[in-house]
């Protein structure tokens, strides 16, 4: 999937049906997301609340979700996200919450192009000195 090849409206579309089905009813605000997979198949996910607050799943959770659960891509390896377009009910886009953005960097990466009003930003410059789950291997200790 080349970047340059990426149909951001196609994508920020996508993102704004997913947002249509959100199930939101405290914050009222409705999220969407779709991402780009590296063999180009399109994901989405919305955001759902729950009264227990603090429960609630981002957009960019089921994103993720979805990603995985469509299986490895043909040429296989793990699924990976190359581009994405996170929405408001409004269409237009909503950069990725903190912890969104950590997970984001799991699925594509730091060169993964995140969609902004001002145009595609690499997720590295959303999420600098990002932590590396490499450290969890080189820094692990088994008395902890
Ligand atoms: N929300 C997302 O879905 N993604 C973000 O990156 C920011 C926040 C949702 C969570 C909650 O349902 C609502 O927006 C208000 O915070």
């Amino acid at each position: 999937m080349e970047r340059g090849s990426i149909d951001w409206a196609g994508l920020r579309a996508a993102a704004t049906e997913a947002a249509s089905r959100a199930y939101a009813p405290y914050s009222r605000l409705r999220v969407g997301a779709a991402g780009q997979a590296s063999d180009g198949r399109v994901v989405t996910g919305c955001n759902v609340e729950n009264a227990s607050y603090g429960l609630t799943l981002c957009a960019e959770c089921g994103l993720v979700s979805a990603l995985h659960a469509a299986g490895p891509p043909a040429q296989a390896g793990t699924p990976s996200l190359v581009a994405v377009s996170v929405v408001a009910g409004d269409g237009a886009p909503l950069v990725p919450c903190g912890r969104c953005r950590q997970l984001l960097l799991e699925a594509g990466g730091p060169g993964l192009l995140v969609d902004t009003a001002t145009g595609p930003a690499e997720l590295a410059s959303l999420l600098p000195s990002a932590f590396d789950p490499r450290e969890l291997a080189a820094r692990r200790d088994d008395d902890a």
